[in-house]
C-alpha cells in the first residue's frame, strides 16, 4: 500500500509539473483543440452551419440544389451550372470562430480563365487579418497560414483577371496537419 501510493504521489507530481510546463497536454487540452479546430473537418461546409453571409450581393448559375460553393456535390459544373460570382466579395460565416489554417478555393476554370483575389480573415472581435493575395490565378488554389481563430472569411475580388469577376466553384476550410501541407 505504501509502495502503491508512493507511486502515485510521484506519478501524479510528475503530470502536474509537465502540464504547469506546458510539455504536456492533458485530455481535456486535446478536446478543447478538437474542437477548437472543428474536429479537423471542413468549417466552411454547409453541413457544418457554414453561410454565405453576402448572397445577396453574389450571383448565382444554376438550379438552387446545386450552386452553393460549400455544397459536396460540385461535379456538375458548366456556363449554366454549379458555380457562383461577384464583382465585389464572397464571405462565409462559420458556425462558430474556428482554428484554421488552410483555406482551399476551386475557381471557375472551365474556359481557362484567371482571376485575382485577397482573403481577409475576420475574428470573433472583428479584427481583420489579410491572409492572402494572388494575382492571375488559375483552378484550384491551396492557400496555407499560420494557425489562425477564424470566424468570417472574405474572398475578395481584385481587378486584373480574365474577366471583371471572382467566379468560384467551391470553397474549404480546415485545420491541416502541418506536416501533410
Ligand atoms: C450544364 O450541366 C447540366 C448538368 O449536368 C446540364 O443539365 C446542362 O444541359 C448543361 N448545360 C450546358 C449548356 O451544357
Amino acid at each position: 500500500m505504501l509502495i502503491f501510493l508512493i507511486i502515485f504521489f510521484q506519478t501524479f507530481s510528475f503530470l502536474a509539473n509537465s502540464i504547469s510546463n506546458c510539455k504536456f497536454w492533458g485530455f481535456p487540452q486535446l478536446i478543447n483543440k478538437f474542437n477548437l479546430r472543428g474536429h479537423y473537418q471542413d468549417v466552411a461546409s454547409e453541413f457544418n452551419g457554414a453561410f454565405i453571409k453576402s448572397a445577396r450581393y453574389n450571383i448565382f448559375v444554376g438550379p438552387p440544389l446545386n450552386i452553393s460553393p460549400l455544397r459536396y456535390q460540385l461535379y456538375y459544373v458548366n456556363n449554366t451550372y454549379g458555380h457562383m460570382y461577384t464583382d465585389t466579395s464572397i464571405d462565409i460565416q462559420f458556425s462558430q470562430a474556428y482554428e484554421i489554417n488552410q483555406i482551399i478555393v476551386w475557381l471557375y476554370d472551365i474556359d481557362g480563365r484567371n482571376h485575382c483575389f485577397k482573403i481577409i480573415a475576420i475574428d470573433q472581435y472583428n479584427q481583420e487579418t489579410e491572409l492572402f493575395q494572388g494575382l492571375n490565378l488559375i483552378g484550384m488554389v491551396k492557400i496555407t497560414f499560420q494557425d489562425q481563430i477564424i470566424q468570417t472569411v472574405k474572398i475578395v475580388n481584385l481587378p486584373g483577371g480574365t474577366s471583371s469577376k471572382l467566379a468560384i466553384i467551391k470553397i474549404s476550410a480546415f485545420y491541416a496537419n502541418w506536416n501533410l501541407i
